[in-house]
């Protein structure tokens, strides 16, 4: 049985905190409840809702929101050496990783604590400390919200780039994500410290020879330390994708900011931090009445209490002028504006 609620606070499902209403709400916890919600005819406008982690409400829903609540982690193959597995949508990511950590299984320790559902996992190609989803993702299947079909998306299918997928692109509100399956290691666990940070964390912890579990670790300690946790300060992660420029606006930037880091992307561009970009225009830590910049990582938009999302989004929008008047870059968003 599904039950529709009506006039329900989101509040507690974004991570930014926003108190906005949704006219309609339901959570569903099976692709069968799902078909049924969307098979009923009195609604055409829906909002899916996983985690809440990438979503700016700006404004109440007048539309049915569908929170996304299937849960379960299932073994579908294994080898001496791997082991493939099957995670529903509604699981929360870090319980996952913690799941395969007690398992010891590798595969997902660099992407330790990142907020968010296991099914809105591929639509940005989630990443951090150098590995991203793609790197462990075998297949998902999806929902076509029009026929109501089941379809299994291959990693090829998918079209995974930065921060990005077929989810995001052609397939835009066409499909939910019902499932994903990962392919973990069992033994010789491939462990990629070679991010600086990680590295640094491990030597100051003296850890020579760092299992999966010390790699999640450093990465739960670098994480804690420069970005707020959400059940404490409302925030949606990064609020802007790290910008991809040409090489000879790189070397243009360089005369008047000589320290500008950059991430090689091919021979014509590079990629530059969006954080140090905003850091530099002066709005790391700047704080206006309960929303602000964090202070720790200027890529990070907050909500202290009782925000509005419009003001956040009013922010952003100034840290876009400030950043094509000085740098001549667009910077856009990750999180998505409603
Ligand atoms: N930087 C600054 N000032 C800041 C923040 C960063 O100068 O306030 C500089 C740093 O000094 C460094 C560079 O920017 O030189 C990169 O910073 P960092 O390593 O913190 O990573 P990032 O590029 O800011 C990306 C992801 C994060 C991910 C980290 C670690 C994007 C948009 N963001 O941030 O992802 O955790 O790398 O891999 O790609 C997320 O998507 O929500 C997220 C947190």
């Amino acid at each position: 049985m599904v039950k529709i609620l009506n006039n329900i606070s989101l509040k507690p499902y974004n991570t930014f905190g926003l108190d906005v209403n949704a006219k309609h709400f339901v959570s569903v916890n099976s692709v069968a409840q799902l078909k049924t919600v969307l098979s009923n005819n009195d609604f055409s406008n829906y909002l899916f809702l996983g985690g809440g982690s990438n979503i700016l409400l700006t404004k109440n829903v007048d539309a049915l929101v569908i929170h996304l609540n299937l849960k379960g982690i299932t073994t579908c193959a294994e080898t001496k050496t791997d082991i493939e597995i099957d995670v529903a949508a509604g699981e929360k990511w870090h319980n996952f990783v913690l799941w395969s950590l007690k398992h010891n299984l590798g595969g997902l320790e660099n992407l330790s604590l990142i907020p968010g559902n296991v099914g809105t996992s591929p639509i940005q190609n989630i990443g951090a400390y150098g590995v991203e989803l793609k790197d462990i993702f075998v297949s998902c299947k999806a929902l076509n919200i029009e026929t109501l079909e089941l379809k299994e998306f291959s990693k090829a299918d998918c079209n995974f780039g930065y921060r990005d997928s077929i989810f995001k692109q052609k397939l835009k509100g066409k499909f939910i994500i019902t499932e994903v399956r990962f392919k973990l290691t069992k033994q010789n666990h491939q462990l990629k410290t070679n991010y600086g940070a990680i590295q640094s964390e491990l030597d100051f912890n003296g850890i020579k020879n760092p299992t999966i579990h010390d790699v999640s670790k450093a990465v739960i300690a670098i994480r804690s330390s420069k970005l707020p946790d959400p059940s404490k300060i409302g925030n949606s992660g990064s609020f802007f994708k790290n910008p991809v420029i040409s090489k000879s606006h790189f070397e243009q930037l360089k005369v008047n900011f000589p320290d500008l880091p950059c991430y090689s992307i091919d021979d014509n561009n590079v990629k530059v931090p969006a954080g140090w970009l905003i850091e530099h225009l002066g709005f790391k830590g700047k704080r206006l009445g309960n929303y602000g910049v964090h202070h720790k990582q200027a890529l990070v938009l907050v909500n202290y209490g009782d925000a509005k999302g419009e003001d956040i989004f009013e922010l952003s929008k100034l840290i876009q002028q400030a950043a094509k008047q000085i740098f001549s870059i667009n910077l856009e968003t990750e999180v998505n504006i409603l």
